[in-house]
């Protein structure tokens, strides 16, 4: 597959999982209401057993293991492609660090991610095969980040997260062709806004729950 169509799918691929982070942000934000969960799990019981948003979220997996694949094969084919080329051009003079390193803080998230569905999303789900009921997940949040290095390593998840996005969402938006003088600076600030908002909500999460001022 030529280059340009690996791109498009990286794009298209990246803006659906944008849209899954707002969803999966805004929901977790419930638990910032501080009733004890309440909010938070009844609309977390609602994604956990609507069976539209049940498919919906096969194609999220799918989704996920898509831009993985599709990055790790266009961060390898460009290595190979060019190794001294950064050097001789200095780097930093025609891009940003963040831009040349999507393959890294990608596969910092993949790590990320594989330790927070073990977290979460697996034992959940196999508790709903396994008993037909669905975790507490407040209670479980509040247990798993009672520990700092969980605290720790969330927070840095967030921070490979807000690096990741800071590149990523405008370079979305170049691969599918949408580059204008017109648009470029909204899609620059929405970018930036949203790279910087997100993460730092969700890291309020374990530090929140970390010093207890979410009960
Ligand atoms: C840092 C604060 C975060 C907290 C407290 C948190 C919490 C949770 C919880 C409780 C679930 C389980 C939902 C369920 O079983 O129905 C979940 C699922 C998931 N989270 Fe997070 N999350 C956080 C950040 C993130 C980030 C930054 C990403 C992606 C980069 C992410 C990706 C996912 C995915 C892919 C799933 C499984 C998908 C699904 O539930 O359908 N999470 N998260």
């Amino acid at each position: 597959m030529i280059s340009i169509w690996k791109k498009v799918v990286m794009g298209l691929t990246g803006l659906f999982l944008i849209s899954f982070l707002v969803v999966h942000c805004g929901i977790n934000s419930l638990i910032f209401l501080n009733d004890g969960g309440k909010t938070f799990e009844a609309a977390g019981h609602f994604m956990g057993t609507n069976p539209v948003i049940r498919i919906m979220e096969i194609g999220l997996v799918i989704g996920f293991l898509i831009h993985i694949i599709d990055g790790f094969v266009l961060w390898y084919q460009n290595t190979k492609a060019r190794p001294q080329k950064y050097k001789a051009k200095g780097g930093s003079a025609n891009s940003t660090w963040y831009s040349r390193s999507m393959g890294l803080l990608g596969t910092l998230l993949l790590l990320f991610l594989i330790l927070h569905t073990a977290d979460f999303w697996i034992p959940n789900r196999a508790n709903q095969f396994t008993t037909g009921h669905e975790l507490p997940l407040f209670e479980r949040m509040k247990n798993i980040f009672s520990q700092p290095l969980w605290v720790v390593l969330y927070v840095l998840g967030c921070i490979s997260l807000f690096w990741h996005l800071l590149h990523g969402f405008r370079s979305a938006f170049q691969s599918l062709g949408i580059n204008h003088s017109k648009y470029n600076p909204i899609i620059k600030i929405a970018g930036t806004g949203f790279a910087i908002i997100c993460p730092f909500v969700f890291a309020m999460m374990p530090i929140t729950m970390f010093f207890g001022w979410i009960k």
